[in-house]
């Protein structure tokens, strides 16, 4: 698709179309396109200057709003875009324990850097088990073996077998990194005590836990999904809805795993970290997330949640097996007979290609979600919007 220009929950193509917007850029516009809010920070900022290499107060003020906000953020530092944040936090949790290995889930994406570029749609005909590294397509040829030597892959929300995986590679874990919820694939929930479960391994271990929040991050609540689930890690990524779409991500944590940063054990660098005019769109968005947080999150969360229940009683009415999970900010639609999708496994059984058809009818008739069949909202969408989104839903099914 070519975008002409973007406003609130609606984008228009070049052929003049008006879609109603679930993508939202993959999730960043969280006030809606072209917000006026994030219109003005950034207009001004770019006419005091859009690079300064130095120290400047947006980024304090980012940084204290961010440790308001999130239970875990003590300390906080910025990059550009969310690989070069896990990047990062990888590269602290090894520079802290000394250790190498480093456990993520199958499902679960985590930017396209080399130690973290696997495992994540696997094609399952060549995947083999769960627990082994598969090199996301495409970029087979170019990942030397020594990029997956430390990396352990392990399927989502199976505590057990992360508990084998710490006893098989006992003292050799310097951390394990999930997404809170998996977005990535899906809108998958932790399964109850699995994120806890997580929280007490490694800290029995020595380990850091990592919490990719570049899209749940100031999505799920203003405290991401670490308050939505109330578990805290010892660090966390977040990007995406940080700065409503101006390109900024953040490490934050606990200050004692921060602190090898600022120290320079850990090194930590980038031209455009906390550049000025992304930073007065990351200060202008916070400010009304966390401010006005008692109405925008329930806001967004019913509105999803509308159309959750509006999807399943089209899927019902049409005869079509369906399945659409998540907290409301974000959800999926998963066309399948399951009742319960836990894992990449689960997610790859659904009918993918007639998800993708559905992606399809649905554009055709004015509503534009992420392919794979993921939903994002906003606070501008309208219930006027979802209305109308939910009558392009009916006339979608019926033809499919
Ligand atoms: C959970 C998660 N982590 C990391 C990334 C990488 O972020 P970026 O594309 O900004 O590098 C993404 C991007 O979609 C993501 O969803």
């Amino acid at each position: 698709m070519f975008v002409d220009h973007a406003s609130g929950a609606e984008l228009w193509d070049v052929d003049g179309n008006r879609l109603i917007d679930y993508v939202l850029g993959q999730g960043p516009n969280i006030l809606g396109h072209a917000a006026p809010a994030v219109v003005k920070a950034v207009s001004e900022q770019v006419a005091r200057g859009v690079a300064y290499a130095a120290q400047h107060e947006w980024e304090a003020e980012v940084a204290e709003r961010i440790c308001a906000m999130v239970p875990g953020a003590e300390l906080v530092r910025f990059n550009t875009v969310g690989s070069e944040a896990v990047h990062g936090a990888l590269r602290l949790a090894r520079g802290l324990t000394g250790r190498p290995k480093i456990v993520k889930f199958e499902g679960n994406y985590h930017g396209w850097l080399d130690p973290v570029l696997y495992s994540v749609h696997p094609d399952l005909a060549l995947a083999g088990q769960a627990s082994q590294p598969n090199a996301v397509p495409g970029s087979a040829a170019s990942l030397t073996p020594h990029s997956a030597a430390d990396l352990i892959v392990l399927p989502y929300n199976d505590l057990g077998l992360v508990r084998d995986c710490f006893e098989r590679f006992s003292g050799q874990i310097a951390a394990v990194i999930c997404e809170p919820l998996l977005c990535n694939t899906g809108a998958i929930m932790p399964v109850p005590g699995f994120l806890e479960g997580l929280r007490e391994l490694c800290t029995a271990q020595g380990a850091l836990l990592v919490f990719d929040e570049i899209i749940t991050g100031f999505r799920l609540a203003a405290g991401g999904a670490q308050e939505f689930f109330g578990v805290t890690p010892d660090l966390a990524t977040f990007g995406k809805a940080i700065a409503g779409g101006m390109p900024v991500s953040a490490i934050a944590g606990r200050e004692e795993v921060m602190a090898a940063i600022a120290d320079g054990r850990v090194a930590h660098a980038g031209t455009f970290n906390s550049q000025p005019v992304a930073m007065a769109a990351a200060a202008a968005v916070l400010s009304i997330l966390d401010e006005r947080r008692e109405a925008v999150y329930p806001a967004m969360h019913q509105a999803g949640q509308a159309l959750m229940a509006g999807i399943r009683a089209a899927g019902e009415r049409h005869g079509v097996p369906v399945l659409v999970s998540g907290p409301g900010s974000v959800f999926q639609v998963y066309l399948t007979e399951k009742s319960d999708v836990r894992d990449y496994r689960d997610f790859a059984a659904c009918d993918r290609p007639r998800m993708a058809r559905l992606h399809e009818l649905l554009l055709e008739r004015g509503v534009n979600t992420v392919p794979r069949g993921l939903w994002f909202l906003s606070t501008a969408h309208s219930p006027a919007q979802v209305d109308e989104t939910l009558g392009a839903v009916d006339a979608a099914f019926a033809a499919l």
